[in-house]
């Protein structure tokens, strides 16, 4: 699996003839390295939750690209009120999708979506877990540190990409306790250094981490894993 970073929580990944990306903040993400018009062929689009850093530029991807959607009840019905198809879900709901098993995850935040009439309620904020052929993915969204992720273990996750950036999310300590309820085989730290609020050095977190490998990805780097 291709696996690129293009900053805050954004990841793009190629596996078989899928080309996802989740949180796809690109027009306003200071550290993303690449405009929207440099993407092709989406197939499918994962949102966490309503906030403009992840909400992002999901509606002129869909109108581009028409890809699968996935996102929470209420983010799926604000898009299909602008006439995008997208599948909502609900917190700690699965389902086996032809292209792999995706399950929401409990995040503790808010959600709202900004509006050219101002912000909507964006629904229950969340995580991923999704499966593509033998790869289980784990994209925390924001969250704060809660126990509920040792029930993921059983998930058997290979990546968990985390927030570090503190303030809004957890921080790197409490991400290094995450990573140690969850138990991946690989670390990936996010949400961090796009905004001042939020600074953090991974490579701290990277030391701290004694219950993971890390892998520091720089914003644009592309990785095959
Ligand atoms: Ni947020
Ligand atoms: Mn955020």
């Amino acid at each position: 699996m291709k696996l690129k970073y293009l900053g805050h929580s954004c990841f793009y990944g190629e596996i078989n003839n899928i080309k996802w990306i989740i949180d796809p903040f690109i027009t306003e993400n200071p550290n993303c390295p690449i405009s929207i018009d440099d993407l092709e062929d989406i197939t499918h689009i994962f949102i966490t939750h309503g906030h403009s850093d992840h909400f992002g530029d999901t509606i002129e991807l869909c109108k581009k690209f028409e890809p699968i959607v996935i996102t929470n009840v209420e983010i799926a019905s604000y898009l299909n009120f602008l006439e995008i198809p997208a599948f909502g879900m609900q917190i700690g709901g699965r389902h086996k999708f032809p292209f792999g098993t995706v399950k929401m995850t409990p995040a503790i935040h808010s959600s709202t979506i900004d509006t050219a009439q101002g912000n909507i309620y964006g629904g229950n904020p969340g995580g991923f877990i999704f499966t593509f052929d033998n790869f289980t993915i784990y994209h925390a969204g924001d969250t704060g540190l809660m126990t509920d992720m040792e029930l993921f273990q059983e998930d058997n996750i290979d990546i968990m990409m985390v927030p570090i950036g503190g303030f809004y999310t957890m921080d790197l300590d409490d991400a290094v306790r995450a990573v140690e309820l969850v138990k991946p085989k690989i670390s990936i730290p996010m949400h961090y250094n796009t905004f001042d609020l939020i600074k953090a050095d991974p490579d701290e977190f990277k030391l701290k981490n004694i219950f993971s490998k890390t892998i520091i990805m720089d914003f644009g780097q592309e990785i095959d894993i």
